[in-house]
């Protein structure tokens, strides 16, 4: 149960407006109190009126406005809220939260607020792939700004596409979510990210695709629901999460020796580095030149099979939940139910890594979560914040399982 805390919904001015009179309902519901502030552009997509009358409270349009700022001036709002939702942050909204721009009511609350802010962006689809909007998302969530949505599917505008605000059930467990933030307190999660880099000689090494969004995402989830989190990263060029303890690794050998070495705290692990399978016999220690080292037109390389980090650890895993990560390129279900027998985990994710809009490198996603019993729950395409979030509700699930 989540207890009632004090919301405030700033509500930006994009059609999707024109659903918050369902999310409000649904928070008042749950026995939470309710305020909104409007952006004078949301007024044309949604009754105050409304609003007021579903919340039992005053709504709030104007920066300025001298009775308005009399009730309760735009600082307290700020202060008395345990969550602020952004529901719908358009384009406009995230681009004037990014800046720090306070020329409007709701963006001066959102600057003022010390309260977890969660948003549920919503706009045309090319408003939403815009360089500038995905620069500004970023900034946003390295703040830590939390985010539902949006969705694929055919928008108001015509197009198609991600850019739906989330719809209002989804918009409350995720409030739901970032209230009870603690729901991994007390656990340790160890997640591994990135992929490794096998050398080759002082300048050159075998490596692959893997960009770590995927086990960052994981990582900055699991630190946001209250867990101690230590992240081992291969090669990536990602920022650390904040409140997560980063140890970086080359090798797929570093890799194992940092996971033994962390693994007796752990009590999640979670592998979603791409680990190379095996590695040159042996690194030269300098640079190989091709002159001394040729005399065809082919060379050589002998690979050596790297130990299996993930099979090794479900040997000795104990008590833990173990989640791993299968790339496949084809024949994904079959090929991930195989794999979670041999590996022998909790959770396997699988991946379909010849989809182009998903997986390596880019910023969504699209999963299959397997469990040991062969069920199979499918995880659409969205961002990887948000399949990290679906990945950690499924392992808390089975933590509860376990309990129960
Ligand atoms: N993994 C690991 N150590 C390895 C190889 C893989 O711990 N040497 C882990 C990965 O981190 C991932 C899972 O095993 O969680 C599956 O990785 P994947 O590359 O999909 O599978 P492989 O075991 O390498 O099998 P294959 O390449 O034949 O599909």
């Amino acid at each position: 149960m989540i207890e009632p805390a004090r919301i405030l919904v700033a509500v930006g001015g994009g059609i999707a407006a024109y659903k918050v009179p369902e999310l409000v309902r649904a928070l008042v519901g749950q026995g939470h109190t309710v305020r909104c502030v409007l952006t004078d552009a949301a007024t044309q997509f949604v009754s105050p009126l409304v609003l007021q009358t579903l919340t039992g409270e005053a709504v709030r349009r104007g920066l300025l406005d001298v009775s308005e700022e009399g009730e309760i001036d735009h600082i307290r709002l700020a202060d008395q809220s345990d969550l602020v939702i952004v529901a719908p942050a358009t384009a406009d909204l995230m681009a004037r939260m990014a800046h720090g721009l306070a020329n409007d009511l709701v963006s001066a609350v959102l600057l003022a607020t010390r309260a977890p802010i969660l948003m549920a962006p919503a706009m045309n689809v090319n408003m939403w792939n815009h360089p500038a909007t995905q620069r500004n998302l970023e900034l946003l969530r390295e703040r830590g700004v939390l985010q539902v949505g949006p969705e694929s599917g055919e928008l108001a505008c015509g197009w198609e596409g991600l850019g739906r605000m989330a719809a209002p059930p989804s918009i409350v467990s995720a409030a739901d979510r970032a209230l009870s933030s603690g729901s991994l307190s007390g656990q340790c999660v160890l997640v591994t990210a990135g992929g490794t880099t096998e050398p080759i000689d002082p300048v050159r090494g075998i490596t692959n695709r893997s960009s770590g969004k995927m086990g960052f995402a994981l990582a900055a989830e699991a630190a946001r629901r209250g867990a101690e989190v230590v992240l081992v990263a291969g090669s990536t060029s990602l920022p650390t999460p904040e409140a997560v303890r980063r140890v970086d690794v080359g090798t797929a050998l570093e890799m194992r020796a940092a996971v033994l070495q962390e693994l007796e705290g752990a009590t999640v692990i979670i592998k979603a580095a791409a680990v190379a399978d095996f590695r040159p016999r042996e690194a030269a220690d300098r640079k190989l030149k091709k002159e001394t080292l040729v005399e065809s037109d082919v060379m050589s390389l002998e690979l050596v099979r790297n130990p299996d980090i993930l099979e090794e650890i479900c040997q000795i895993k104990g008590e833990r939940i173990v989640v791993g990560f299968a790339a496949e390129s084809h024949d994904v279900i079959p090929a991930a139910r195989r794999k979670i027998e041999r590996k022998g985990c909790d959770l396997l994710v699988a991946n379909d890594v010849s989809r182009s809009d998903a997986g390596f490198s880019t910023d969504l996603n699209a999963v299959h979560l397997i469990t040991p019993d062969g069920a199979v729950e499918d995880v659409s395409l969205r961002h990887k914040a948000e399949v990290a979030s679906q990945i950690l509700d499924r392992i808390e699930k089975i933590r509860g399982e376990r309990e129960a």
